[in-house]
């Protein structure tokens, strides 16, 4: 037998790792509702009509070659003029393209971390932060969100858990998978935190256009003037409804003290060559074309609170309105002594509904909460929430 590396050991995904047991319920010739992944397209929406015309002209005028590894220009130009219709002043030099912003974070991340050092991370967390730190040998300090203030982290708590090896801290905001949105003066009392133990902020802001009132202020913009550098990680994967074409960025704030990770960045970039170009010539028209988004954001909006309602009126069951994206955290009171994974289990079994546990997200197994992705149209949230108040009940 080949022995897979050790670091894999800690390598988990349970988003999609949970499929594996619908696919075995639909084998018994079963239909399964997949409440689990944030992916738009799964739902029957589709990238607005000009982005999928500038893709195919992409390709028939010949943008198929590989394209420099910090990305085209042109795509980072247009990203400086998004940033700058959003208060933040940058450069196209403080830009790198990626594979979505899952490979900006593992860049970034690569470039920074030392085994053994940590880094602070939400709890629950988007899986992504815990996986890469465990392929690099490093570990997650996990910062609780609290579900009794809105999931939102406690500053205090933060500060106490910086240790010496601690290099970076991750805010997801708005946040996946709560929904929670922080506003500037919990973002200027974070950074002032990195600031003073010399911490990199890492701004996961993938769900900054989909926000259901005003959008809070990018963290790049308030930590103008401050001695904290801010990678700003971004994509159309959601806003753009195009998860699959892969096109997501990061970008640099507070370069001073920042230059040789900037540099190894650049080296990581360059060992995978580059991110799709195709995808990257769509980008300028992607963010001048956003017209959509209003309606997008009223139909999730729909959605949240047809979820919240649902929810909140099952006996037992309990669920904080997001505020943003499409996600919402439930929490169902008495697991009758299961985990929270063998209550999911149980429910897709029972009714083939598909949620995803709190624990793939770092939650105690024992505290009940799973997630769930409300991207479906109303009719099919009210039968899910319909199946998952009888199974509630019948328990
Ligand atoms: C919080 C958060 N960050 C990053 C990503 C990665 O997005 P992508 O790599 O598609 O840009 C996701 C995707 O669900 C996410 O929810």
């Amino acid at each position: 037998m080949f022995r897979p590396a050790e670091r894999t050991k800690n390598y988990n995904y349970a988003i999609r790792n949970i499929v594996a047991a619908a696919k075995a319920v639909e084998a018994e010739g079963r239909s399964v509702t997949y409440l689990n992944i944030g992916d738009p397209v799964l739902y029957g929406l589709q990238p607005p009509a000009i982005l999928q015309e500038a893709l195919a002209r992409a390709v028939r005028e010949g943008h198929n070659g590989y394209a420099p590894s910090v990305g085209t220009l042109a795509a980072r130009e247009a990203i400086v003029q998004e940033a700058e219709r959003r208060g933040v002043y940058l450069s196209p030099e403080d830009v790198v393209i990626s594979s979505g912003a899952s490979e900006a974070a593992d860049m970034v991340l690569s470039a920074l971390l030392e085994p053994g050092d940590d880094v602070l991370t939400p709890c629950p967390t988007y899986p992504l932060y815990t996986a890469i730190t465990a392929k690099l040998g490093a570990r997650e300090n996990y910062y609780r969100l609290d579900p009794e203030q809105g999931w939102l982290p406690d500053p205090d708590e933060i500060r106490d858990r910086i240790t010496p090896r601690t290099r970076a801290i991750v805010i997801i905001n708005p946040n996946n998978p709560c929904g929670a949105v922080y506003d500037a003066r919990l973002l200027l009392e974070l950074l002032t935190i990195a600031e003073a133990h010399g911490l990199v902020v890492i701004a996961d802001e993938v769900y900054c256009r989909l926000t259901y009132g005003p959008p809070p202020p990018p963290m790049a913009q308030l930590a103008a003037g401050m001695d904290v550098p801010v990678v700003t990680l971004e994509s159309l994967s959601k806003s753009h409804l195009v998860p699959g074409w892969r096109v997501g960025w990061m970008t640099y704030t507070n370069t001073q003290r920042f230059g040789e990770v900037i540099a190894a960045v650049r080296k990581i970039a360059e060992a995978r060559i580059c991110s799709p170009l195709p995808t990257q010539q769509v980008l300028p028209v992607a963010l001048e074309n956003q017209s959509h988004l209003p309606s997008l954001i009223e139909e999730m909006k729909l959605r949240a609170a047809i979820t919240v309602e649902a929810l909140n009126a099952i006996p037992g069951i309990r669920c904080i309105a997001p505020q943003a994206a499409f996600y919402a955290m439930g929490q169902v009171a008495d697991l009758k002594g299961q985990t929270d994974e063998a209550f999911v289990l149980a429910l897709l079994r029972a009714t083939g509904v598909l949620f995803v546990h709190g624990s793939g997200f770092g939650l105690n197994p024992h505290d009940g909460f799973f997630r769930i992705v409300f991207l479906p149209p109303p009719g099919t949230l009210r039968e899910v929430y319909a199946r998952l108040a009888s199974f509630v009940q019948q328990r």
